[in-house]
Formats: structure tokens, C-alpha cells, sequence
């Protein structure tokens, strides 16, 4: 199924260019998003290199809700931190630098909210997706790339980095493996803007694969 691009995604903001990585916790996006960051640069593009959940001083404190608060908080409260963090970083953030002509590369997305919140959390994927947005009207990414990862394996480099695991991280395994075939489905039914990427494959062949792409794209 081919979904409909919303109108607003290709209004005055699509003046720069809207890049996101996706993928489950451990996939190695932060690597990734640094090497792209660094090749665009070298191209002489002014890039803005962002992240959700942050990337903006709201965004930091629902962050620190999200990932670290102690307590329960509910699935739907969970996905309106989202989707609230998310409104301000598109508004006050990415929207003014894509007007500017600038390469944003950002760490998540609403695709991210989809298999997080959707699949993770069970709620209903289109509600999270529709919800997601409305919070950043109607803006969608010239190009995903999708770090896809076997979860024992995304585990056992989490593991090996030795942190204490956030709220999300910490999920059983069925979440995560919930996690990445929801990313997977959602590649499967937007092909056009989600590239796939086997995150199991050398850093230096990921990185090539996904400038190939982008260089498409400039
Ligand atoms: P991330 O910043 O990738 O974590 P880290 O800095 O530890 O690598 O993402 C934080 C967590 O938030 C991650 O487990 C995925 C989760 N998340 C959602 O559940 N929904 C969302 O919409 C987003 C953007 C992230």
C-alpha cells in the first residue's frame, strides 16, 4: 500500500532537505547520522543535526520524562509526550532550518512513534500516526533510513556499552521484536521513502549506502 504524501510536507519547508533515522535501540543510528552529517558538510551543505525525543529545551524536559521518569505513565500520555516534544522541535527547529535551504539529519521520528508507541505499546498505529502529524502538520521526510537489526543482537551491543537502560530500552524482548516489524511494515508500505539498511553490516558499507542515496537527493 503506497500511503498519500500530505500536502503541508511539500509547502515552504521542503526548501531544504528532511533526512531520518529510524530503527530500533542499539542499531547504531547516532554512528550513522554523524557520518552522513560530516560527508554533507564536506560537500559544503549547512546541515542541522537534531534528535527526537530533545533538540529543543522542551524537548529536553519531555525527554527526561519519557526516558527516566520512575513511575507508570500511561500509553496514551506516553504518546502525547511524543507527539508534544515533536511539535516543538518541527515548529521552532526543523521547520526554520528547512526554510533556510539547510540539510536536517534527525535521530527519530514519527515512524518511531508508529512502532514505539503503536506496536510497543499496542495502541491503535494509525491514531499515533495521524496524531503524530497533526503535531508536526503534515511534515514528512524527503528520505527514512531504516537501520533494521535482529533485537538479540541490538541487546547484546547495548549490553556490551555497559549504561543503565532507559525506560524504553528496558522493554522485554517481545516489545523490541514488536518494535522492528512494525519499522519493517511501515518500510514495506512507504518504499519510496524508507530506505532499508542491514545494521549488521560494517559502519563503512552503511555509511556508503546511505550517502548513495542522499547524493540522489542534493
Ligand atoms: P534515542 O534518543 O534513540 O535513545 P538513545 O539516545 O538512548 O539512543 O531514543 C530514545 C527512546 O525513545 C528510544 O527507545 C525510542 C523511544 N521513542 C519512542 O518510543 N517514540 C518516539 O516517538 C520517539 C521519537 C522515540
Amino acid at each position: 500500500m503506497t500511503r498519500e504524501v500530505p500536502e503541508a510536507a511539500t509547502g515552504p519547508a521542503a526548501a531544504g532537505l528532511f533526512i531520518t533515522l529510524e530503527g530500533g535501540d542499539g542499531c547504531g543510528k547516532t554512528t550513522q547520522s554523524e557520518l552522513l552529517t560530516d560527508w554533507l558538510q564536506q560537500c559544503g551543505r549547512t546541515v542541522l543535526r537534531t534528535r527526537e525525543p530533545g533538540g529543543t529545551d522542551v524537548g529536553g524536559a519531555i525527554r527526561e520524562i519519557v526516558l527516566h521518569h520512575r513511575g507508570e505513565i500511561a500509553p496514551r500520555a506516553e504518546a502525547l509526550l511524543y507527539a508534544a516534544d515533536r511539535a516543538q522541535h518541527i515548529a521552532t527547529a526543523v521547520r526554520p532550518a528547512l526554510a533556510r535551504g539547510e540539510v536536517v539529519i534527525q535521530d527519530r521520528y514519527l515512524d518511531s512513534s508508529v512502532a514505539y508507541q503503536g506496536a510497543g505499546r499496542v495502541l491503535d498505529a494509525t491514531a499515533v500516526r495521524d496524531l503524530s502529524l497533526w503535531a508536526a502538520e503534515g511534515l514528512l521526510p524527503a528520505l527514512t533510513v531504516l537501520l533494521d537489526l535482529d533485537e538479540t543482537v541490538a541487546r547484546g551491543r547495548l549490553d556490551a556499552e555497559n549504561k543503565p537502560f532507559d525506560r524504553l530500552e528496558a522493554e522485554k524482548s517481545d516489545f523490541h521484536r514488536r518494535v522492528r516489524a512494525a519499522f519493517l511494515a511501515l518500510a514495506d508500505a512507504e518504499p519510496e521513502r524508507i530506505l532499508v539498511v542491514d545494521a549488521g553490516r560494517p559502519v563503512a558499507e552503511i555509511a556508503a549506502v546511505i550517502r548513495d542515496r542522499v547524493a540522489a537527493l542534493l
